[in-house]
């Protein structure tokens, strides 16, 4: 299939740092997240040429994975609608990902955690705002609010039997959901807030997720403490050292510092900014050695 973006050549930045496999299909480990892609930081809708841009210019660096969700909108844009503009006819070799749990109602209000019979509903959603007859991968996103993801896992686990979704994963949870997660269908990626700096509730799923096969997914790996208002928490000086002793960002030095948290830690950072884009798929290429991996709070 041609893509719309007439990928071609042999530049692959996305691919510096590897490759991972999401069942049966093969990402570059720094992908793209398009939460950020329909607003700008002081909430009004982005700029829409400029969102596309930004998706087509991520093909043209190797970029073949893309987290997203029908609950990212603005009032104008709609993250799902500018990946469907921007790239169909889709590349073969991209998987989107998206999530279904949580939901907002027209005017962007956030609605409690859908219930199991509801999750059809967003799947279908997803599909037809980006003009897909199945989706590559499906996180299941848990709210606090949800103690066993059984049900809802399940209802997921039908879809996929059903031939609506290819893979399913799971989001913000613990070791404990995802064991219960695996009795009821394969589990092909983790999806948990994580970076320096950031407490989990649960510090060794990222190494069960390695020792299961499965991917795990940090959000918010720039964003740090952050979170959804985006860098700005109080400034690290170690990252910061570590960045100038590379000639990088500090950005650059937090994604690949969960890169090397181990081969199957995926990059999904998210931005509106072409010249942020080109530099998070640069930091595929950096490699930061034992002692500051240790000093910025790894192992
Ligand atoms: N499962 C979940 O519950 C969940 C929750 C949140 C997010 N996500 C997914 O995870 C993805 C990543 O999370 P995120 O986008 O919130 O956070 P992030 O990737 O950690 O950071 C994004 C923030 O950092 C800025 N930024 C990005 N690249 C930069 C660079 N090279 N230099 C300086 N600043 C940079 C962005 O602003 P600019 O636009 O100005 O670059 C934005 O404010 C999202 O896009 C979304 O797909 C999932």
């Amino acid at each position: 299939m041609t893509s719309a973006t007439g990928r071609a050549g042999p530049a692959s930045n996305a691919a510096a740092a590897g490759t991972w496999k999401l069942g049966d299909r093969s990402v570059n480990r720094i992908g793209f997240g398009a939460m950020r892609l329909t607003a700008n930081a002081d909430g009004t809708p982005s700029d829409r040429d400029r969102a596309i841009a930004v998706l087509r210019r991520a093909m043209d660096l190797g970029v073949n994975h893309i987290d997203t969700a029908a609950f990212y909108f603005s009032p104008l844009r709609s993250a799902n609608e500018l990946i469907n503009r921007a790239l169909a006819p889709y590349p073969d070799d991209l998987v989107i990902t998206s999530k279904v749990g949580p939901g907002k109602d027209p005017s962007g209000h956030w609605l409690d955690m859908a219930r199991p019979d509801q999750l059809r509903g967003q799947v279908e959603e997803n599909l037809r705002q980006l003009g897909r007859d199945h989706l590559d991968v499906v996180n299941l996103r848990r709210l606090p609010s949800v103690g066993s993801i059984a049900e809802h896992f399940g209802a997921l686990a039908d879809l996929r039997a059903a031939g609506l979704i290819r893979h399913l994963g799971i989001s913000a949870v613990n070791g404990g959901h995802l064991a219960e997660a695996t009795t009821i269908a394969p589990v092909v990626c983790v999806q948990n807030r994580y970076g320096i700096g950031v407490r989990t509730d649960d510090p060794g799923l990222l190494r069960t997720c390695g020792e299961q096969g499965i991917a795990f997914v940090p959000f918010f790996a720039i964003a740090g403490e952050g979170g959804a208002a985006g860098p700005g928490g109080p400034a690290d000086q170690e990252v910061r050292t570590v960045a100038r002793a590379h000639g990088a960002t500090a950005a650059q030095v937090r994604l690949a510092w969960t890169l090397q948290r181990g081969p199957h830690v995926l990059a999904i950072p998210g931005t509106g900014n072409p010249d942020h884009l080109a530099a998070n798929v640069a930091a595929g290429a950096l490699r930061l050695s034992a002692d500051e991996m240790h000093r910025l709070g790894g192992e």
